[in-house]
């Protein structure tokens, strides 16, 4: 067995729609058996506390370890979100910057929302230093993955503007060069899967990382164009790592695409 990492994302907990593709998750991990689930944050809709426990029972009641960080929908839109931002992420989750091992992989989660922006995220210089402490903590041949909420790719098309992680640049390469191999976030709600070398030119003896964007589990605004719903598994497969998307479509996942990049 390839080892495996379900990847999903904005999961909106707490919108009004009707949610039979969430039952169906148990469904595909029995399936796929990934050895960890990340979820890149916007687990609840409007930061409230019943939201973030019932994405958390859902997360947790599929049987891998999950892994969590907690996007700019995560924070609650009342005062506390100026005084204690993460209190109830935290009291779920123990931190917005988790780190997790399991059997090919090595996942290290980054917090890249912000309590005084509304949609924007960023990393800080210290996170991203410690981001290299921690990924090189690595068993040897282990996948280094970076997760946070904001995107550092686009997807072809979106209706809405939303824009990257801050100096998005910067960020990527720091995580690059800080050893990632594979870098997820969400935030779209659409798939962007790349590697480094298909969006810019970089010298010879640069690292290379798969980025991959997940689009949305939940569709908060479901009138709005340009979103999608589906989660992507993550494989090591030797010298490899195989991106699989899957979509919703007719009451169940469905496998899309499959992307296959050289490590
Ligand atoms: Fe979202
Ligand atoms: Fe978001």
């Amino acid at each position: 067995m390839r080892a495996s990492l379900l990847h999903v994302s904005d999961l909106h907990a707490g919108t009004h729609e009707e949610r039979p593709f969430d039952q169906a998750l148990a469904r595909l991990v029995e399936q796929l058996e990934p050895q960890l689930v990340v979820a890149s944050g916007d687990l609840a809709h409007r930061g409230r506390r019943q939201e973030l426990e019932r994405a958390a029972e859902l997360l947790r009641s599929l049987g891998p370890p999950v892994l969590a960080v907690p996007g700019n929908h995560d924070l609650p839109y009342t005062p506390a979100r100026l005084v204690r931002p993460w209190a109830e992420f935290e009291r779920i989750w123990e931190t917005t910057e988790p780190t997790a091992s399991a059997p090919g992989f090595h996942v290290v989660g980054l917090n890249s929302a912000r309590p005084f922006r509304h949609q924007g995220g960023a990393l800080s210089r210290a996170q991203l230093e410690r981001a290299g402490e921690r990924l090189a903590a690595a068993e040897e041949g282990a996948l280094r993955v970076a997760v946070l909420h904001h995107h550092l790719i686009g997807a072809p098309w979106r209706a809405a503007r939303k824009r990257p992680v801050s100096r998005r640049n910067r960020v990527l390469r720091a995580l690059v060069d800080a050893g990632a191999d594979l870098i997820l976030a969400g935030h779209i709600h659409q798939a962007a899967v790349s590697e480094r070398h298909e969006f810019e030119v970089v010298s010879d003896d640069a690292r290379t990382a798969v980025v991959a964007i997940a689009p949305g589990l939940g569709q908060p605004r479901p009138r709005r164009l340009g979103e999608a719903r589906g989660l992507h598994l993550h494989e090591v497969d030797g010298d490899a790592i195989v991106v699989r998307t899957f979509h919703w479509s007719r009451g169940d996942w469905t496998l899309g695409a499959e992307r296959r990049f050289v490590r």
